[in-house]
Formats: structure tokens, sequence, C-alpha cells
């Protein structure tokens, strides 16, 4: 049986028919089409996945679209695009971050919410907060250089 919601995703109200049974990724790339959120291993593993929920970092494979009602969803799409990269997208092409590009929007996401909570981070906590984003194509030394030197803009700027 469905039933009819309501997700707020990019600041956007989205009336839906659902099944209780379907996942957030799911309902974010078919039915809203907003298919920049990656679908990987649908397992909870690779990070693909991650949009911003209530500002966490979250993978949407793992999470009903039930459970999303009521809270604030920030997909790849809502932070920055072809009109307008955000700092964190500009920074991963500049640091040559991006090969395949299929794990960049749950990059994205995760290091967002980090430099959201916390602008100053260390490599390490850099490192263990992308933990949970796999990538198979860069070795991740140029996407932590990327986020630290996000990092070091925005304390440049904040001082200057
Ligand atoms: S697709 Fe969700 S964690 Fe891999
Ligand atoms: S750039 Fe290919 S998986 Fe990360």
């Amino acid at each position: 049986m469905k039933r009819a919601i309501e997700l707020k995703v990019n600041g956007e109200m989205y009336p839906v028919s659902v099944s209780a049974d379907r996942t957030l990724l799911d309902v974010i790339r078919e039915d809203l089409l907003l298919t920049g959120t990656k679908k990987g291993c649908e397992a909870g593993e690779c990070g693909a996945c991650t949009v911003l929920m209530d500002g966490k970092p979250v993978n949407s494979c793992m999470v009903l679209v039930m459970d999303a009602v009521g809270r604030e969803i920030v997909t790849i799409e809502g932070v920055g695009g072809l009109e307008g990269l955000h700092p964190i997208q500009e920074a991963l092409v500049e640091h040559g971050a991006v090969q395949c590009g299929y794990c960049t929007p749950g990059i994205v996401m995760t290091a967002k919410a980090l430099l959201d909570n916390q602008p100053n981070p260390t490599e390490r906590e850099i490192r263990e907060a992308l933990a949970g984003n796999l990538c198979r194509c860069t070795g991740y030394v140029k996407i932590v250089e990327a986020v630290l030197a996000v990092s070091q803009a925005l304390s440049q700027g904040r001082r200057g």
C-alpha cells in the first residue's frame, strides 16, 4: 500500500506517494529524479549515496523513506552544480581528486558536513570523517588535500 507523504529536499517540499519499505535513496533518484546521489553497494558500505539529514551525513540506502519525513534533506543538487560549484567541488577538481567521479557526490556531502561543524579539521579528522566514503580510483590523498585546502581558505577568509 502506498502512502502520500512530503519530503523536504534542498529546501523544497516534494509530495510523493510511496511504499513504506522503500529507501530514501530510491525515492530521491526514482521519484524526485535527483540522480546526483549515487547508488553503489545499497548496503551501507560505500558512501556513494550520502546525503545530509538535518545536517548530518547519512547513507540514504539505509534510511527508510518514512524516516525522512519531517527532516531536512540536502542532496548534491542542493550544494552546487554546473551553474556554480561549491568550494569543495572546485577544490576536488583543482587537486585532481576526481577520476571516475562515482564517489564524488558522497564525498562532497560528507566533507561539507565536516566543514560545517568543524571548519578547521586536522588531516586525521578529515580521513576519519571520510572513512565511510570509498573511492576506488584516487587513493584518497588528493581528496584529503582538497578538503584541507578548502578549510585553509575558509579560515583565511575568516581572518581577512
Ligand atoms: S549505496 Fe549506500 S552506502 Fe553504498
Ligand atoms: S573517483 Fe572513482 S571511485 Fe572515486
